[in-house]
């Protein structure tokens, strides 16, 4: 299967395996992932989801150039908006998700870390954007999610240069929240416990609130908080959380 999805423990685990390419990424893979990512959605005891790419080499080397060329424009269109909506489903899953990059993430590949909620990097991970040196420009979410993730000017730079970015840069210019010493599933459930054991509907809020900000007015943002820290108030988990502060004991969540 060039799409795994396993459960482990408390994390849903998608793993992009087709190594001997990259782990690019064909249209009948883009649309493996779509399935799974659907899966997702509706699985039980899972807290979050962790992506990553088989093989030491790659997280995935972006769309599968040899199924690109001489496409009709219909085509290359619907062949976009694939994979826009696949990521989509991603960055929107009721639970969040960590890319673990381990190897080259370029052109689609970097959009679909930039889909998920956090990225971790391993010390030899490469980010690019490289789809300028064929005459393309990203087509997956690249030219709106990065901008909003590391400001308008350095993601014009990244794409218009197609430069490789090292992973250390990656976390200077907050591309990827750290970079994993050491085994990257390992240090990826880590950090990934470290917000699973909170409130699952009340972290979903917070997530819907700040995916938000990079969309909307200053007012608006502020009336979706609003509503959306008056629905967290809502829950018994805020209940437990505040009734476990003033009884100087751990709160116990439970997700409701
Ligand atoms: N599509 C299809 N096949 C790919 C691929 C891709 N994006 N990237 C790598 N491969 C294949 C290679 O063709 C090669 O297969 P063969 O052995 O059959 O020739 C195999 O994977 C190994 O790749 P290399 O031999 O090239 O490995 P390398 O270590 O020399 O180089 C690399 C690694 C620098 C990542 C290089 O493979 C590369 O530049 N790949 C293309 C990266 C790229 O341009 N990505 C953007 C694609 S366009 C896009 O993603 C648009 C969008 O917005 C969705």
């Amino acid at each position: 299967m060039a799409v795994e999805l396993k459960k482990e423990g408390d994390f849903a685990v998608l793993t992009l395996n087709r190594p001997e390419a990259l782990n690019a990424l064909s249209f009948s893979i883009l649309r493996d992932i779509g399935r799974a990512l659907d899966e997702v959605a509706v699985m039980k005891d899972i807290r979050a989801l962790l992506v990553t790419g088989a093989g030491d080499k790659a997280f995935c080397a972006g769309a599968d150039i040899k199924e690109l060329r001489g496409r009709a424009l219909v085509d290359q269109k619907r062949g976009a908006e694939l994979g826009q909506s696949v990521f989509a489903r991603l960055h929107s899953l009721p639970v969040a998700s960590v890319a673990l990059v381990n190897g080259y993430a370029f052109g689609g590949g970097s959009e679909l870390a930039l889909a998920c909620t956090f990225r971790l990097a391993s010390p030899s991970a490469i980010f690019g954007l490289p789809e300028i040196k064929l005459g393309l420009i990203p087509g997956y979410g690249g030219t709106q999610r990065l901008p909003r993730l590391i400001g308008e000017g350095r993601a014009l730079e990244i794409i218009m240069t197609g430069r490789n970015v090292k992973a250390d840069e990656a976390e200077l210019i907050g591309l990827v929240n750290a970079i994993a010493e050491g085994d990257l599933m390992e240090v990826g459930r880590e950090f990934a416990g470290k917000f699973t054991r909170y409130s699952l509907p009340v972290l979903e809020c917070a997530r819907r609130a700040v995916q938000r900000a990079g969309d909307v007015t200053l007012d608006e943002g502020l009336r979706i908080e609003a509503d959306l820290s008056t629905l967290a108030f809502r829950t018994a988990d805020a209940e437990e959380g505040m009734a476990a502060f003033e009884e100087k004991r751990k709160a116990e969540f439970k997700d409701g």
